[in-house]
């Protein structure tokens, strides 16, 4: 097949769907959404058929695990950052045309159907295997639910699915030393049934597609990527999961199981192009009832289709390999053309992370620098991690804003607009005095569009940016040698030549800065009066004709002071020290969430311990007489090993005094002494103040 001579008739854009479990950050954007949003809006203005796709994925243990970190339900969590992600990435003018969830029906839906068609084909095996389990908790530990130590790198704090530090992707019977994130106990070993995609029977095609196929267009560390992961000889993967929160997989011997995240966050591409076509159509209806509405299917199933996934690397595997012989497997839908990952963007010298709060936060930026979302998307495309992981820090930021939007770009176009405003009182000059290095100018001014494409059409969008800034830089240069201002006085035509050309770079700036900084893009625009000039007029030097009339011109750009920029440090110092202050908590609660209706039902009082002795022949129980304020009464408790029965006379203590009472070696007890236990299992006395009454409830 000769892909250079395929008509493309349309393109499907994909972005990684984010985790609902956090906000964006820089890292997310330079990887993944700048880079995508600039090839939408670049072949938009082409006149291409686009269907860029983002949305939340909102599956999967990360989430499950911040939900019981914070006692509410899966779902308030995916509610609340899908809410609070969508609208950042609208104000940063990332131009989804559907930014949809996997939480939907339909999203669910359309997973579900597609596990059914791949097993009705039989295209799953099915294993019964042993599975990390955690007793205390009586849970299943998938993925995120286990640490241990990587048999690969061996980093302690590799998770079951994956070791961040040396990328590898693992299964969770893969760690050495597993611990539960639950229970922080060793997981034990118990048997469940799970289905498998065989991925093994899918490398001699992989091999074909992907190392044969794609070995000249695909991004080197993509490519290397992918023949690492077949070299080593791919292995049948579990697509479902022991968990409560996900899709359901839609067998009725599967009962209490989900589909893996990584099976059903992909298929959310397909939903997403679904609840598109959804929309689309009932808004039509809503003037034209009689619309024939839009189809998703052409984006998905026809081969006159260009699909590109937007990543970063650690998604490789997945969009590369699995979800292509998933789509393989299914048998109706297109596979990527492309997948060009970018490698990580670190913050400060120090790798992006969420749970150490190390990050530089879109929604939190956009609070502190109004208006300035080009200056980010500006910064994040120069500095992208394209070929290898790159570092942010906000003096680069600052550098950036100042040295370059400010001093190169918005800078030329401000002289330009300025002086015409001065001489011409605002009207575009003509072409009066022509000179060779007119003529030099204007044959420069032409290659720029056919350059700027090839980057973009290969992925290299920091190149690209380059163009751009050389136009601007080119315009400076001009202006800078042909001196107009010195020039008005004795020669006035020649004055209006080179305005005439400096306005036309200018025209040619907002056009060609458009899919990069499209709010510039846009103020430039309107300071010109200049509405017409498609992305097919680049290059030229007649797209303001004389006699057009301006606009006031305004900057486009400020200047970041010192001071900004240090509040910015100082933020992420304060994270640091907190960071070192605060050890890592690695266990999460393992309890469900409960009502308030629940916890009132609990009658915890003070009271005084008046009597201990130890229990005989056991090495852990006391026996304590209890004065709870309301009566006295037995309490037998586990706590010999921490306290001596002389400590404990006389102190005051919590107490739940409506527990059923239970027989503990002949001897009846009536409530439970309340105790604090620290990580390491050491249990503490909770003593309220020595001046309250016995009897006082706690609530
Ligand atoms: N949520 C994943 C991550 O943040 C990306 C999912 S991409 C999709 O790494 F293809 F699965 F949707
Ligand atoms: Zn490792």
């Amino acid at each position: 097949m000769d892909k250079e001579n395929k008509k493309i008739k349309r393109y499907t854009i994909t972005s990684a769907l984010p985790y609902a479990n956090g906000p964006i950050h820089i890292g997310h954007l330079a990887g993944v959404y700048i880079p995508a949003d600039i090839y939408a809006r670049y072949l938009r203005l082409r006149g291409e058929d686009v269907l860029f796709i983002g949305g939340s994925d909102e599956h999967g243990v990360p989430i499950t695990i911040k939900a019981r970190q914070e006692g509410v339900s899966p779902q308030a969590i995916v509610d609340r950052y899908h809410e609070m992600i969508k609208a950042s990435f609208k104000e940063l003018g990332i131009s989804f045309d559907i930014y949809s969830r996997t939480s939907l029906p339909l999203h669910h839906d359309t997973a579900s159907e597609f596990f059914t068609t791949l097993f009705n084909k039989g295209k799953f095996i099915e294993k019964t295997a042993l599975q990390l389990y955690d007793e205390a908790n009586g849970e299943f530990l998938a993925d995120r639910y286990v640490t241990g130590t990587c048999p690969h790198c061996n980093n302690d704090k590799a998770y079951g699915d994956q070791c961040e530090k040396c990328g590898t992707s693992l299964n969770a019977t893969d760690l050495i030393n597993p611990r539960s994130v639950l229970s922080g106990n060793p997981p034990v070993m118990k048997e469940t049934k799970h289905w498998y995609l065989p991925l093994d029977q899918y490398e001699p095609w992989l091999r074909e597609w992907i190392l044969e196929g794609h070995k000249d267009d695909w991004k080197p560390n993509v490519y290397g990527q992918c023949k690492s992961w077949i070299d080593q000889g791919l292995q049948p993967r579990a697509v479902t999961r022991d968990l409560d929160w996900g899709v359901n997989v839609p067998l009725e011997e599967a009962k209490g199981k989900v589909l893996y995240v990584w099976f059903d966050a992909p298929i959310g591409y397909i939903s997403a192009a679904k609840d598109w076509a959804t929309q689309k159509t009932n808004e039509a209806r809503v003037t034209d009832p009689a619309h024939p509405g839009f189809d998703w299917k052409p984006y998905w199933k026809s081969p006159d289709t260009k699909l590109v996934h937007f990543i970063g690397k650690d998604n490789i595997v997945f969009h590369c390999i699995i979800f292509p012989a998933m789509l393989k497997a299914e048998g109706s839908y297109i596979l990527p053309d492309n997948v060009p990952a970018n490698e990580f963007l670190n913050l400060e010298g120090d790798k992006i992370s969420t749970s150490r709060n190390w990050a530089v936060w879109l929604h939190e930026y956009l609070d502190d620098f109004p208006g300035k979302q080009d200056v980010l998307r500006y910064v994040l495309c120069a500095n992208a991690p394209e070929t290898k992981d790159n570092d942010f820090t906000w003096k680069d930021f600052q550098a950036r804003n100042n040295n370059e939007l400010l001093a190169i770009f918005g800078n030329f176009i401000n002289r330009t607009l300025v002086l015409t405003q001065k001489y011409f009182n605002g009207k575009v000059p003509g072409v009066n005095m022509f000179m060779p290095e007119d003529q030099v100018l204007i044959e420069n001014i032409a290659a720029f569009p056919g350059r700027l494409e090839y980057s973009l059409e290969h992925y290299r969008f920091r190149e690209a940016l380059n163009e751009l800034m050389n136009l601007a830089r080119l315009g400076n240069k001009y202006l800078t040698e042909m001196e107009p201002w010195k020039k008005f006085r004795e020669e006035p035509d020649r004055v209006e030549t080179v305005l005439h050309l400096c306005l036309q770079i200018c025209a040619n700036l907002a056009i060609l800065s458009e899919p990069f900084l499209p709010f510039t893009s846009l103020n430039i625009r309107q300071m010109m009066n200049f509405t017409s000039g498609s992305w097919f007029d680049a290059g030229k030097s007649d797209l303001l004709p004389a006699g057009h009339m301006l606009a006031e011109p305004r900057y486009l750009f400020e200047r970041i002071d010192d001071t900004a920029i240090e509040a910015q440090v100082k933020k992420l110092r304060d994270t640091k020290v907190q960071n070192e202050n605060s050890s890592e908590v690695e266990v999460v609660t393992g309890k469900p969430v409960i009502t308030y209706d629940d916890f009132s039902k609990m009658d915890i009082r003070t009271g005084t311990i008046l009597a201990a002795e130890k229990v005989p022949k056991t090495k852990k129980l006391l026996k304590l007489t209890i004065h709870t304020g309301v009566d006295t009464r037995t309490i037998v408790s586990g706590i010999a090993e921490f306290y001596e029965p002389e400590q404990l006379i006389g102190r005051k203590a919590c107490f739940l005094i409506n527990l059923e009472p239970r027989d503990i070696k002949g001897i009846q007890s009536n409530g439970m002494i309340l105790m604090a236990e620290d990580s390491s299992g050491q249990l503490t006395l909770v003593s309220p103040a020595d001046d309250l009454h016995d009897g006082s409830t706690v609530k």
